[in-house]
């Protein structure tokens, strides 16, 4: 398929696929062990059901929104991905250009190919911070300062992440960043590059650097070390919910790491209601894993959620075509997410509602009744 040919967005994997190294499209690509999650985060979605609303004025769909008190122009954003310059030679820089362009936020990574000094030099655009805390505290100190200081205007802590998932293409392939190419934020540290290792180089990154400890104290240590709020990222349940709030989280992130870490856990749409019941409006609640299509933040936005992040898509459109390629790969999305809204009855976000999808669930307990 060519690329002006691409007419969604699960499309730019294919010629993702055809274009990159299989080490990079195997590393971006892959799930945990057996896949099932990943899988299950798509067919998910595809069990959710539409419940459309007609004769409803759709002549003007408005879906700008606010996102921890931010105007952005929708509810699709842009979720971390580590190492965007082995997708493109821009990296994270084009990235940050195209989520301006689009009047979205992008989440830059810890583990980016461009620093945060770097990614704020592409002009005005409003960017958070993803934080993966290091055992060193003072360089995690020390980084979330520079992303301050950077103009980020969030911390996104990731909490799924004790340890590196098993992802087998990558210890097969001994993925390692390859040597031309820096964790930038960490090139003065002498942190910026990855050993070759008879495993996934980046899993013994990880377990040589990532904190293990990590608990709930450490949200509570963070607000001490920054005064930018903290979007817990990788929350499942109630419980943590509940914890998340209790420890002053400033928004929840549903997430399973692109079904990159534990396998066998549901699929994020699937645990998003629990959350927003357990969250009770208390704090905004968002989800990644698996939306790819403008119908899938619909069903997430009528399942509660504020928004959604988009992981590799991101990083396909931008092996495809750069900064363009994340900018239509957006705006695709963007279109779908009206063009459902219109064909559902609803011209505003608030519109969207709890009765304009039916799930498992639903369908299950009206059985039973
Ligand atoms: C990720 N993700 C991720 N998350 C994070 O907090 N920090 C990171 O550095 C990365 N890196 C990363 C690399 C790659 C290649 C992928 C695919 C994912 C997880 C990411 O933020 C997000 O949770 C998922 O990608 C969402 O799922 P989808 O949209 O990829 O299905
Ligand atoms: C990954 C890490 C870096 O999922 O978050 O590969």
């Amino acid at each position: 398929m060519r690329m002006e040919l691409i007419t969604n967005v699960s499309e730019y994997e294919k010629l993702a696929r055809e274009k990159l190294p299989k080490m990079v499209y195997d590393y971006y690509a892959s799930g945990a062990e057996d896949q099932w999650t990943l899988r299950e985060n798509r067919e998910a979605f595809s069990r959710i059901l539409f419940r459309p609303r007609v004769l409803i004025d759709v002549s003007h769909i408005d879906i700008a929104t606010k996102i921890l008190g931010f105007d952005i122009s929708m509810p699709i954003m842009i979720a971390p991905s580590a190492m965007h310059k082995m997708a493109h030679p821009e990296g994270e820089l084009a990235t940050a250009r195209a989520a301006a362009s689009a009047g979205t936020i992008m989440t830059l990574s810890t583990l980016a190919t461009s620093s945060v000094e770097e990614v704020n030099s592409v002009g005005p655009g409003i960017r958070f911070f993803q934080l993966y805390v290091f055992k060193d505290r003072n360089l995690v100190r020390q980084l979330v300062k520079r992303a301050e200081t950077a103009g980020f205007k969030a911390i996104v802590l990731t909490v799924d992440t004790p340890i590196l998932g098993r992802r087998e293409a990558d210890i097969k392939n001994r993925f390692i960043l390859p040597p031309h190419l820096v964790l930038k934020n960490f090139e003065a540290l002498d942190l910026g590059t990855m050993d070759k290792t008879d495993d996934s180089g980046l899993a013994s990154y990880v377990a040589g650097q990532f904190d293990r400890s990590l608990c709930w104290e450490d949200v509570k240590w963070l607000q001490t070390i920054t005064p930018l709020p903290i979007l817990v990222k990788g929350v499942m349940t109630a419980e943590d919910t509940r914890l998340a709030i209790e420890n002053g989280a400033a928004g929840i992130i549903v997430s399973n790491h692109g079904a990159r870490q534990l396998d066998y856990v549901p699929a994020t749409i699937s645990c998003l209601e629990e959350v927003v019941t357990e969250a009770k409006g208390r704090l905004p609640v968002f989800l990644d894993g698996g939306v790819r299509r403008g119908t899938d933040v619909f069903k997430a936005l009528a399942l509660g959620a504020a928004g959604v992040f988009i992981g590799r898509p991101v990083l396909y459109s931008l092996a495809v075509d750069g900064e363009a390629g994340v900018r239509k790969m957006l705006q695709m999305l963007r279109d779908e997410l009206e063009l459902a809204m219109a064909l559902g009855g609803c011209a505003s976000l608030r519109d969207i509602t709890r009765a304009h999808v039916v799930t498992d669930g639903d369908r299950i307990r009206r059985a039973r009744l």
